[in-house]
């Protein structure tokens, strides 16, 4: 592995690198920082780390911007030390959900690809401080991100200072796996030019200019590894449900035999349904997705994928070993793309993407809440589902029909919290079945929904309710005053019922 100032390649930038503790002096009370990572990859470590431990001494509070959640708990620690007032667009952190629920950190959950925009169009205040982690800066002076791009461009762009960290974990090998395209300032923007999954439009790297760099920091903690749930008897049902589905949508000739792009969140029943894949027929698989797992590669390895697009990398131990020692062969079969590229909805729209997304729960009509439980506590955010949602050629949401043993029902006469909307979403599935909710009014919805998906121990509870709606009338009928009584109930007795 190549040591951090062989990783700096410009030779005039070596006199930039200081230690941590002095290129955390950059960032101060009130500050606005940008930082990289993505789906816990990618992150800069050295500095939030080390910001947090100062914070622990000298109080001070930050707002910080990501790409998306962080690893290496710098979320919790930075939490821990009350060092941050404000935090968007997306974090999975318990110690910073506490903080958020308990009205600490004023969190702005925010559609992934709409935050580079949102900065560079002021409506998200300026960057005072960007600091991006690198595998590399080259000769001209480009940083080469590691395994997520996610904002990091976008911050360079928009910062008053960039601070770098040479990540010396990462496999040099690196350098050549990214595809970095910003977009121009509207109104002289043109259409992105993206028309495959597999399109290069952009550089290597992230371009800068060398004055604002005002630190490199070496870094030489890795990024976390996940761990994968293995599939269960529920998520094995889920994909196999999916799978069926998919092949039925060939045969009819709806769907191209390689099913076109998909996108899939991440988590145990997305891994579960990529799995299947592998034994299923379909061949010539692409994604054009956000992050990309341990389920990727197997399907890259077996033959069954041909290229993948995301913003990060998020794998376990052996995976993410196996994928650094032979990072060279997957060269030419992914790529890493900024986030406004890898979650745009332009793009999104023109590639006919098939969205697989994990909800907390739906109601009878198909809304879905992916954030809030019983309403009011934030869980994560609503990251890049609705990027993907909205502008997909086909959105499902997966879920298990009942959680927490079974006081949950995933099924409920309304959300409490409405993520994605009805006319978003085409297709639910459980593990107790699928609803195909193409063409549907809301009373055909509600009847498919209820007798496809929901689990047997709620089904006569939710048609009990639709059918007292539908006699009161309307186009979506409801019992407002029994709407949310479901999650009322679960939240003063435990139970939903
Ligand atoms: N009410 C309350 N809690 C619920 C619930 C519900 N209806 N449904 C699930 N849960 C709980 C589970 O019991 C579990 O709790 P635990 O952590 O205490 O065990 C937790 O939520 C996570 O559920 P799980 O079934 O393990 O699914 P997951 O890890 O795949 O996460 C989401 C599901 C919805 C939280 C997650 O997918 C998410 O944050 N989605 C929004 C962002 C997104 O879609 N990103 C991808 C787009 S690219």
């Amino acid at each position: 592995m190549l040591n951090g100032l062989e990783r700096i390649r410009l030779a005039s930038l070596h006199d930039k690198v200081v230690p941590v503790e002095q290129a955390i002096q950059l960032i101060q009370d009130g500050s606005v920082v940008g930082m990289s990572g993505f789906g816990g990859a990618g992150e800069a470590k050295t500095v939030p780390l080390a910001l947090a431990d100062y914070a622990q001494q000298h109080p001070l509070k930050i707002t910080l911007a990501t790409g998306a959640s962080l690893g290496n708990r710098i979320d919790g620690r930075l939490s821990q030390a009350h060092a941050l007032a404000r935090r968007y667009p997306y974090q999975a952190d318990p110690d910073l959900r506490q903080a958020i629920n308990q009205g600490e950190v004023m969190y702005i959950d925010q559609h992934l690809s709409e935050m580079a925009e949102n900065i560079r169009h002021q409506n998200l205040p300026r960057i005072n401080v960007a600091v991006i982690a690198a595998t590399a800066i080259t000769e001209t002076g480009l940083i080469i991100p590691t395994a997520s791009c996610g904002n990091s461009a976008n911050f360079v762009e928009m910062a008053d200072q960039v601070i770098i960290e040479i990540d010396c974990t990462i496999s040099p090998e690196f350098e050549g796996a990214h595809d970095v395209y910003v977009p121009a300032t509207r109104p002289n923007r043109q259409p992105i030019p993206l028309v495959n999954a597999s399109n290069r439009i952009g550089t290597l790297g992230i371009e800068v200019d060398p004055a604002k760099i005002a630190a490199i920091v070496i870094n030489h903690l890795p990024d976390t590894s996940f761990k994968m749930d293995e599939s269960d008897a529920d998520t094995l049902a889920i994909a196999q449900h999916l799978i069926h589905f998919f092949e039925q949508e060939v045969a009819s000739g709806r769907l191209p035999e390689n099913l076109g792009p998909l996108q899939s969140g991440v988590g145990s029943i997305a891994n579960a349904v990529f799995a299947q894949f592998q034994h299923s027929n379909f061949h010539d698989l692409e994604m054009y997705s956000e992050v990309l797992q341990d389920c990727t590669f197997e399907l890259i390895d077996s033959g069954k994928m041909i290229f993948a697009s995301g913003s990060s990398m998020t794998l376990s131990e052996p995976c993410a070993a196996h994928v650094m020692k032979n990072f060279e062969m997957y060269k030419d079969k992914i790529v890493l793309r900024p986030q406004e590229i890898s979650n745009n909805p332009e793009i999104i729209r023109r590639l006919g993407i098939i969205a697989i997304n994990t909800a907390l729960e739906f109601d009878i009509y198909g809304n879905v809440n992916s954030t809030h439980v019983s309403g009011t506590k934030m869980m994560n955010g609503i990251g890049g589902s609705g990027d993907f949602t909205r502008n997909a050629h086909l959105a499902i949401f997966v879920t298990k029909s009942i959680a927490k043993n079974g006081a949950i029902s995933s099924v409920v006469p309304m959300v409490s919290h409405c993520d994605h909307i009805e006319h978003d979403v085409d297709i639910l599935v459980t593990e107790q079945g699928l609803a195909d909710l193409r063409g549907l009014a809301p009373r055909e919805r509600a009847r498919k929904i209820i007798t496809c998906c929901a689990h047997p121990s709620y089904q006569k509870s939710l048609l009990d309710y639709f059918e007292r709606a539908c006699a009161l009338g309307g186009h979506t009928p409801h019992l407002l005053r029994e709407a949310l009584s479901w999650h009322a109930n679960f939240v003063e007795t435990g139970r939903m019922q």
